[in-house]
């Protein structure tokens, strides 16, 4: 694939030179490991958007049918591998960190592909598709299970039903993640966005506050979104092609 040489260059120096990095990925990143994205064309399970099943009202109206759509995400995440654009943000992070540099990298992802990898500064912000946790906060059961699970798990302490462990539209995020995701975008000096659509929020909103505090923003993903705009660099291809190029 060809890329501007002048941009590539550019985009090398500041990862090279940067002291705080940010990133956020999106499903885009995992999509050459196998992972379908949420919105485009393979984004439609049976006839349903991710906006229908990903909610509590879904849950509570059909709880069974979540779970179906939970239960083949699972099947079909459970054998992939990381791919070249997992590689390059290890690497990325793994150069900052020996020179004394910060780093975090903020997913929407809850693959758990960025770990797999090699990631160590991850910040799961829509939760994990492996933990499994009672429905019920009050009771707070949960655990992280990789196996095949019954069509409408049970919470075990309760008898309550159990829920994924991600978070869902009209959900808050996790507190810890938070503020996890404020020092970041109140320190980096540059912030990356890969793979992403940039639609949904918050995460839509970070690339935009990394800006307005001064960090260089660079997106990368197959096509122009709504945070091009945001980024002072975009490069549009694959993620697996581009990000070890720029890393
Ligand atoms: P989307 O499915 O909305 O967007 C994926 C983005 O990745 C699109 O902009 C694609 O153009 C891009 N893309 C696809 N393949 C790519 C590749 N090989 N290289 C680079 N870019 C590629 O996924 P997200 O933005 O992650 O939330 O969606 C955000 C949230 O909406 C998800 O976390 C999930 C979903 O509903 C919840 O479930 C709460």
């Amino acid at each position: 694939m060809r890329l501007p040489g002048e941009k590539v260059e550019e985009a090398r120096r500041l990862l090279e030179e940067t002291r705080f990095a940010g990133v956020l990925t999106g499903a885009g990143v995992s999509a050459e490991s196998g992972v379908p994205t949420f919105r485009g064309k393979d984004g439609l399970w049976k006839q349903f958007r991710a906006e229908e099943l990903a909610t509590p009202e879904a849950f509570a109206r059909d709880p069974g049918l979540v779970w179906e759509w939970y239960r083949w995400r699972r099947n079909l995440i459970r054998e992939k591998e990381p791919n070249p654009a997992h590689r390059a943000l290890v690497e990325l992070e793994k150069r900052i960190l020996e020179r004394g540099g910060e780093f975090g990298l903020i997913t929407q992802n809850v693959d758990g592909l960025h770990e797999k990898a090699g990631s160590r500064r991850v910040i799961p912000i829509h939760g994990n598709i492996w933990e499994v946790r009672c429905a019920d906060p009050a009771c707070g059961w949960k655990k992280v299970d990789r196996g095949e699970l019954d069509p409408l798990p049970r919470c075990p302490e309760c008898g309550g039903l159990a829920r994924p462990g991600v978070v869902w539209f009209g959900e808050a995020l996790p507190e810890e993640a938070l503020v996890e995701v404020e020092r970041i975008l109140r320190g980096c000096d540059l912030f990356l966005v890969a793979g992403t659509s940039g639609v949904v929020q918050p995460a839509a909103s970070f690339a935009w506050a990394a800006r307005r505090r001064g960090a260089k923003v660079i997106e990368v993903n197959l096509v122009p979104t709504p945070l091009t705009q945001a980024a002072h660099l975009a490069f549009h291809g694959p993620a697996g092609e581009i990000l070890p190029r720029l890393v």
